[in-house]
């Protein structure tokens, strides 16, 4: 550095002099301002060299001894982002709001309470919250089953943002109705999935078929539902079929009589069969207009109800309408 610049000038007996003796160095303050006022101390050293003044070393400086001590994720704040650029300045510190702005933006403010950071965060990092799974059983909607697992983000976080305040918290607004049109509005009500479902796990679900039209009853009983609700797979995601299926039964069952008993519109096959066998258990021969008596209480029943072929479609023809002795006894 320039010599002049610490010995200035002056007049020694009318000559302009180098002023060399008797200059104050015992401190930096000697020949700089102290722009804290005294604040960090008297030992500029503490923090800075004789480089340069923006070259600050803090470790002399103990922060707690203000109103506010620096601590957690605080410490490795810069100066400057608190006090601007005016160390010396007193920021408001009541709250966290005075600084943080809300990262909610008023999700918490707007129930009713205060909104406070601290209610939820400490200053050792914004995640994880203070925010525990017993706060959480008061919320309007207290976790239970399966959910209680699930990490906080899977119901909260967007990718993007954290949110927590829901318009509705029905299953569907978490979850889609992977039914299609497939459960009646008689069972799925107004999306209510709980009607069926628990939180547990989707397949153990509850329901009584009774409520159906289609009692289950017989061989029934013992069938899997998937035996019935089979998968639609021409459609993509394939649906389980169960409004859709038909309750009669030919719907599920091969129509083997070629439709001889049909009669105007109706193919009632629990005529003459149930649902525990296909035997005409149902069915007495005596109700028809030709009982089985004597010798013919005793023979096979094809002797009289003989193979027969329709269109390539093989049956056993049961209808027979010309039942004189004569036609078959010749
Ligand atoms: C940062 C301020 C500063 C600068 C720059 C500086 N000096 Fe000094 N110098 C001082 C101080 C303070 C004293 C007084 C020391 C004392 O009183 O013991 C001093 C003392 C002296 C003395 C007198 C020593 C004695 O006999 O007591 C001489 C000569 C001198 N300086 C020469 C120089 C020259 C030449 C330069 C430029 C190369 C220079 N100084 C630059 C601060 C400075
Ligand atoms: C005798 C007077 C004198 C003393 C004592 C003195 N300085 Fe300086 N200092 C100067 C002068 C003169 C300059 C150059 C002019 C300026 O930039 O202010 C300077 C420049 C500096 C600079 C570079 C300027 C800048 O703005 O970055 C730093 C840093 C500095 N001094 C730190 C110190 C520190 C720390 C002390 C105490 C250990 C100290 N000085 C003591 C006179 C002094
Ligand atoms: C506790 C640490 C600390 C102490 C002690 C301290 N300072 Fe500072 N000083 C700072 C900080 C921090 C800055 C701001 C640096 C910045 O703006 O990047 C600063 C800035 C300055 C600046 C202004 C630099 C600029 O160009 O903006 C000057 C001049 C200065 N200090 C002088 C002093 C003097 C003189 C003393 C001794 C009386 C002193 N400081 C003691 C921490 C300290
Ligand atoms: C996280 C914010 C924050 C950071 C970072 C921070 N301060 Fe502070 N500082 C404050 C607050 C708040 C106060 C006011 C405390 C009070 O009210 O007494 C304060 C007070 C001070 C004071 C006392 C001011 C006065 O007028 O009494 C000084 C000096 C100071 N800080 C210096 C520093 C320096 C130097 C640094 C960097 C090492 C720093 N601060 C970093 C928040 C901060
Ligand atoms: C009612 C409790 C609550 C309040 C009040 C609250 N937060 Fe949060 N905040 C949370 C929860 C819970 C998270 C999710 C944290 C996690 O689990 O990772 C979160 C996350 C955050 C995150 C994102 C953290 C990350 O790493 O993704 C920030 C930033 C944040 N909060 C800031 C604030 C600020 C600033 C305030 C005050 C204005 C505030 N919060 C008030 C509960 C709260
Ligand atoms: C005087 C101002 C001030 C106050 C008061 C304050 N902070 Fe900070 N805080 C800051 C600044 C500035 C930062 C650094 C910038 C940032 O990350 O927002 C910070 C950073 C943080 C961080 C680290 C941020 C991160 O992303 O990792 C956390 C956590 C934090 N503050 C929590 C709090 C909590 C909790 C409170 C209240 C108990 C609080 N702060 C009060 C100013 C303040
Ligand atoms: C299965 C989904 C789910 C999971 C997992 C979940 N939450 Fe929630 N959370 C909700 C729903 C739904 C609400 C109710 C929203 C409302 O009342 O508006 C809620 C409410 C909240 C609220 C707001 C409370 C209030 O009073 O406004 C916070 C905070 C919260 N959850 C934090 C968490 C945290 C932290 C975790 C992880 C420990 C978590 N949640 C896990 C679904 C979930
Ligand atoms: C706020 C969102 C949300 C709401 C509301 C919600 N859930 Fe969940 N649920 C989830 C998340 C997230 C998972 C875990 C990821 C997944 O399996 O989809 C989950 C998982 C489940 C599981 C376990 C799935 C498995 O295979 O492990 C069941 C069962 C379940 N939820 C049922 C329900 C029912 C029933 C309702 C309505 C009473 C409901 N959920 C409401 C978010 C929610
Ligand atoms: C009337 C009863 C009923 C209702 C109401 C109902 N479900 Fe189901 N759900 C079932 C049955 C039965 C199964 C098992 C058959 C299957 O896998 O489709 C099932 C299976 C599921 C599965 C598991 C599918 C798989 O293959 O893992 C999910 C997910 C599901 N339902 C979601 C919902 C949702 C969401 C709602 C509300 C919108 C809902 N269900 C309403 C009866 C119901
Ligand atoms: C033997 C075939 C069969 C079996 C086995 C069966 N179902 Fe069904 N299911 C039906 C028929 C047919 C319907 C009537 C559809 C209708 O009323 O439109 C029906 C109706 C339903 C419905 C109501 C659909 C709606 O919204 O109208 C549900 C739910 C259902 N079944 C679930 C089950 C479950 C769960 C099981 C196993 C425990 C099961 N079913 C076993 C044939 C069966
Ligand atoms: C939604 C489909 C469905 C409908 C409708 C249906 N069934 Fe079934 N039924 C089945 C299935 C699946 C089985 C088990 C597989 C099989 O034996 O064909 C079965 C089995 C039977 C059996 C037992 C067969 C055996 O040899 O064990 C009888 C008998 C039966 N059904 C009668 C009926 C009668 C009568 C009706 C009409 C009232 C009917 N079914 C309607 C699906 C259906
Ligand atoms: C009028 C009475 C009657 C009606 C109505 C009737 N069946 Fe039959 N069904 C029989 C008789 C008789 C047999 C032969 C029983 C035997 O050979 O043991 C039979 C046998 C069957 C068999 C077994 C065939 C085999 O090859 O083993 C099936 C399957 C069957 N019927 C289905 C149906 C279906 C489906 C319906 C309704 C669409 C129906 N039946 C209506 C009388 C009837
Ligand atoms: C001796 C000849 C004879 C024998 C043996 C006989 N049937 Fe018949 N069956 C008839 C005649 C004739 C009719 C027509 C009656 C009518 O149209 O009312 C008939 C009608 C039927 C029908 C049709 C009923 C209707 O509603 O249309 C069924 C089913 C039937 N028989 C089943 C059987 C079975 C099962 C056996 C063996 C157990 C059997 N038959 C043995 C002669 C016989
Ligand atoms: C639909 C055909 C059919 C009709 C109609 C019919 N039968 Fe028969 N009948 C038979 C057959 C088949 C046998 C057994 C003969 C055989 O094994 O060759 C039989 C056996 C008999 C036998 C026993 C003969 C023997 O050799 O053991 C007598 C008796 C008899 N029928 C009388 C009658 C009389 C009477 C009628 C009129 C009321 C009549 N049947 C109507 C088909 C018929």
């Amino acid at each position: 550095m320039d010599c002049y610049r610490c010995h200035t000038n002056t007049n020694l007996a009318g000559k302009d002099s180098k002023v060399f003796k008797g200059i104050q160095f015992a401190s930096c303050t000697n020949c700089h301002k102290d722009i804290h006022n005294g604040k960090l101390g008297n030992v500029c050293t503490d923090c800075h060299a004789t480089d340069n003044f923006k070259n600050v070393r803090l470790n002399g400086f103990d922060h707690d001894k203000t109103g506010f001590q620096l601590l957690g994720q605080h410490r490795v704040v810069k100066c400057g982002e608190c006090h601007g650029t005016d160390l010396n300045s007193k920021p408001e510190h009541k709250n966290c709001t005075n600084c943080h702005k809300d990262y909610h933006k008023g999700e918490f403010i707007s129930s009713g309470k205060s909104g406070e950071c601290s209610d939820c965060h400490t200053v050792n990092g914004f995640s994880p919250s203070l925010f525990t799974l017993e706060l959480h059983q008061k919320t309007r909607f207290p976790l239970a089953g399966s959910h209680l697992a699930q990490p906080c983000q899977s119901c909260h976080y967007s990718g993007t943002e954290w949110k927590f305040k829901k318009d509705n918290f029905e299953c569907v607004s978490c979850h889609t109705n992977i039914h299609g049109n497939e459960i009646s509005a008689k069972f799925m009500g107004n999306n209510n999935c709980s009607n069926c479902h628990n939180v547990e796990n989707w397949l153990k679900y509850s329901f009584d078929h009774e409520k159906t039209e289609f009692k289950l009853t017989g061989k029934h009983t013992q069938k899997k539902c998937y035996d019935c609700h089979k998968k639609d797979e021409s459609v993509t995601p394939p649906v389980r079929k169960f409004a859709s299926l038909n309750t009669y039964c030919e719907s599920c069952h091969k129509e083997v009589h070629n439709y001889q008993f049909k009669t105007t519109g109706e193919n009632d096959c629990l005529k003459c069969h149930t649902t525990s066998n296909w035997k005409p258990e149902k069915f007495d021969h005596n109700n028809t207009r030709f009982s089985l008596t004597g010798a013919h209480s005793l023979i096979e029943c094809e002797k009289c109800h003989k193979k027969a072929e329709s269109n390539g479609v093989m049956f056993v023809k049961y209808k027979i309408e010309d039942f004189k002795c004569a036609t078959c006894h010749f």
